[in-house]
């Protein structure tokens, strides 16, 4: 059974395809409108969402088939103290695919090890948003027209930052991607997402302390919010959430091709100002999610039909005397064991939440 958890549980080619599907999709709506007719998805969302919730159930509805599930967890039985496993267990005798986002990391993980239809990760945690990373990838290519030779600027909050993780795992896949980091000290990239990921595939990067010393040689700008709901400590925050914010000053230093992106929501980082500048992408984004999300919804049932087996395990190993020291991961908040990767550079890193074992 394919499923996607990760960026990564696609191939290049296979997210190349999904993006042309999306396209063909755009191009030709009537073609699609009844492919998944008498299908049904479950949206399992553990967290609140609009646009993913929504373009899920929007994308669908547009091919034909059927929703189902809920958007507040505590209106389900996990209020009463049902797992993960279990919840996914008993949603695969309704659905045939389901999407599923949570604030715990690694839960859409453990939910593919025991569900007998296909898992879409909509979002865990700090970790990872592949399908906001499809979204972005078609964004992309509908406003730059390629994917190759990128130099792309990620600001804001890239510790926490799960679409900025996901999107630099899949542009490492493309050549000459270039990769400019803009966070304050407190929000910068994961260890992790720069060695063994950005140095691993050759992918050039290098972190900055300003917007304009940058803007002018960037194709894209993904601009991210700082997200209080991941800080422990509300002073941390409130010294970071205002350190970098779009204005049209700003803009006037950037290329004349430059596509500015943001997952959304925002707050005050990208001011309003900016919303009328054809450069800025971010509300054309939010429908290419639908699209991308109707060519993978088609894609996993295609596969699931068709008996396809992943590219990856996951299954990872047991490491005696190690443990995962993320309190937010799926392994400290369920009954799951404690499982490890062991990386290129000789780190074994939890499979569920991509963190450093102690
Ligand atoms: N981009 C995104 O994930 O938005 P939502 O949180 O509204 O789903």
């Amino acid at each position: 059974m394919r499923h996607l958890t990760d960026p990564t549980d696609i191939t290049r080619q296979e997210t190349d395809d999904i993006v042309a599907l999306a396209l063909d999709i755009i191009a030709n709506r009537q073609k699609y409108s009844e492919v998944c007719k008498g299908k049904k998805l479950a949206t399992l969302f553990y967290e609140p969402s609009t646009r993913t919730r929504l373009s899920f159930t929007a994308a669908m509805m547009e091919l034909g088939g059927n929703v189902l599930g809920f958007s507040d967890a505590n209106s389900s039985s996990v209020s009463k103290g049902e797992t993960v496993e279990d919840t996914v267990r008993v949603v695969g005798c309704f659905a045939d695919i389901i999407a599923m986002r949570h604030h715990i990391e690694g839960a859409p993980l453990d939910a593919s090890t025991v569900s007998r239809v296909p898992i879409i990760n909509a979002g865990d945690g700090s970790h990872a948003h592949p399908t906001q990373t499809l979204t972005d990838l078609l964004t992309i290519t509908r406003e730059l027209g390629h994917l190759d030779n990128l130099t792309i600027g990620f600001c804001g909050d890239l510790r926490f930052g799960r679409t900025v993780h996901s999107l630099i795992k899949a542009l490492s896949r493309y050549e000459g991607t270039k990769v400019v980091l803009i966070a304050p000290d407190e929000l910068r990239l994961p260890d992790y997402i720069k060695h063994d990921v950005c140095e691993k595939n050759g992918v050039e990067y290098r972190e900055v302390s300003s917007m304009e010393e940058v803007m002018g040689e960037l194709d894209v700008l993904y601009m991210t919010r700082v997200q209080k709901e991941r800080f422990l400590d509300e002073e941390e925050f409130d010294r970071v959430k205002d350190c970098f914010v779009l204005d049209a000053a700003k803009m006037a230093l950037a290329k004349e091709k430059m596509a500015v992106l943001h997952p959304l929501p925002r707050v005050n980082e990208i001011l309003k100002e900016v919303d009328a500048d054809p450069r800025a992408a971010y509300f054309r984004q939010v429908e290419n999610g639908k699209f991308v999300r109707m060519a993978l919804i088609y894609t996993l049932l295609k596969w699931a039909e068709q008996g396809a087996e992943p590219l990856h395990n996951h299954k990872g190993e047991e490491v005696e005397g190690l443990t995962c020291p993320n309190k937010k991961c799926i392994c400290n908040n369920e009954n799951v064991d404690y499982k490890f990767h062991l990386t290129d550079g000789g780190v074994y890193r939890c499979i569920y939440c991509s963190t450093k074992a102690k």
